[in-house]
């Protein structure tokens, strides 16, 4: 089939993957240098064996990037996944949704086939028949559901192993009201395995599948984060509690990681549109404000085990392990490290950093504030208290006898015992001996 596929972030660059299953791909992107990096072969994000899928179908024509719309005139499914960015109030805004399709529309109805204009951004619900659709109709001048199909496949993949999650995923979700569109999509999924769970359903429950799924696994880290606070007080292990709680067949060992919380472009965002969304309904989201309200005070946590641990934190050097929102990323968007580097900084603390990937993207945040240390080691040299932030595998294997500070550990990366034998002072989040 011929795909086409509006906005080249994670989520359309994950597309690609569709070019291994025999599918052409056209990425459409509003900026020329990005098309240009993309038709060069080259992976305009840091995302684990993108750039090789990207590489090779460049190359044998699979896949190409432009910035004109009239390339997608004869493609037989076009994804939207342009951005969703929040608003002050949390809700989400639609105007780059209208811009896109107003644009496709405007190209719509040029081929001889059946066209399925999918929205694949994340999306509150009804947006998509209530905000997308009537657009493509005024700029076509077609009907929706006759002359093209509207549908909504909501993304599950995670930052870091977006190629893995887009071959495999748990399941597949088609939204959509017509059933052209339904066999033209199942038609697209069909070489992905036929073991992976296929869900049929209408737009606007495919749109509240990905909130709810988004709330819950947000959800489990707030609570676990709860427990952890109080676990700190009755001189408990979170971990264990964590490990033990996962073994019930009904929770499941996943998403139980206490430490600052969570960051990235989706759960901040996509929880606080849920909230936004819900009072336009009318409905007071009492659980989904509180998994806001713990995720913003656990970084403030970390700062209160430094100071117990350090005294005040004025002219005291710390140094920083890890800055990316998590491992296998550079992205540092809405990254628990921001503000526990923002609030050492106020304190007047001298703090170095390292991250593996995520550098570049501190400077363009914290500027000249900071010193960016060649390696994890050059970090933690000389300093008052390492601090671990981001859950990179490399940092369990730190050099600890070098060592002399106390490790504080916001995402529990480091063996704790190891920690110890080296004779340094370990503390964590839901750490018993805080
Ligand atoms: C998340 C979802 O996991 C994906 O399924 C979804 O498709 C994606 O959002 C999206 O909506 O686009 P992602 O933001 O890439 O994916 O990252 P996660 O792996 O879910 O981690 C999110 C944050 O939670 C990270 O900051 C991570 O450190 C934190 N986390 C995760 C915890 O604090 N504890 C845990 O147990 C797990």
């Amino acid at each position: 089939m011929k795909v086409a596929v509006i906005g080249s972030g994670y989520v359309g660059l994950t597309l690609v993957c569709l070019a291994k299953f025999g599918h052409k791909i056209t990425i459409v992107d509003k900026i020329q240098s990005r098309v240009d990096i993309i038709n060069n072969g080259i992976s305009p994000i840091y995302e684990p064996g993108l750039e090789e899928i990207l590489k090779e179908n460049v190359k044998t024509g699979m896949v190409k990037a432009t910035i004109d719309y009239t390339e997608i005139e004869d493609s037989d499914v076009v994804f939207v996944c342009v951005g969703t960015p929040s608003k002050e109030d949390g809700s989400i805004d639609l105007s780059q949704i209208e811009t896109a399709s107003r644009q496709i529309g405007q190209h719509l109805g040029k081929s001889k086939n059946y066209q399925v204009v999918v929205v694949k951004s994340t999306v509150v619900p009804k947006t998509t028949i209530k905000t997308v659709l009537p657009i493509l109709e005024e700029s076509s001048g077609l009907k929706a559901g006759v002359d093209f199909g509207v549908a909504m496949t909501p993304e599950f993949l995670r930052e870091g192993s977006g190629v893995y999650d887009f071959i495999n995923p748990d399941k597949i979700v088609i939204g959509t009201s017509d059933k052209k569109s339904l066999s033209i999509l199942s038609q697209l999924y069909e070489s992905f395995d036929s073991k992976i769970p296929r869900i049929y359903t209408d737009q606007t429950t495919a749109e509240m599948i990905k909130y709810a799924q988004n709330s819950m696994l947000a959800s489990r880290i707030s609570f676990m984060n709860e427990i952890a606070n109080i676990c700190e007080k009755f001189n408990v292990d979170v971990s264990e509690v964590a490990y033990a709680i996962g073994l019930d067949s009904r929770i499941g060992p996943k998403f139980l990681n206490a430490g600052i919380g969570f960051g990235g472009s989706c759960f901040p965002k996509d929880v606080k549109a849920l909230i936004a969304a819900s009072k336009s309904v009318g409905v007071k989201p009492n659980l989904l404000e509180s998994i806001i309200s713990v995720n913003e005070n656990q970084p403030h946590r970390l700062i209160e085990i430094a100071k117990r641990t350090l005294g005040d934190l004025k002219n005291k050097k710390i140094a920083v392990l890890g800055l990316a929102f998590k491992s296998d990323t550079d992205d540092m968007r809405e990254s628990r490290a921001i503000p526990v580097i923002e609030t050492l900084l106020k304190e007047g603390s001298i703090v170095s950093v390292y991250d593996p990937k995520a550098m570049e993207n501190a400077k363009k945040i914290f500027e000249g504030n900071i010193l960016y240390s060649a390696s994890k080691e050059d970090c933690v040299k000389n300093v008052d208290a390492c601090m671990v932030l981001t859950e990179w595998k490399e940092f369990r294997d730190l050099e600890l006898s070098s060592m002399k500070c106390p490790v504080i550990e916001g995402r529990r990366v480091m063996d704790p015992n190891k920690v110890i034998e080296a004779g340094l002072n370990y503390k964590s989040i839901g750490w018993k001996y805080n």
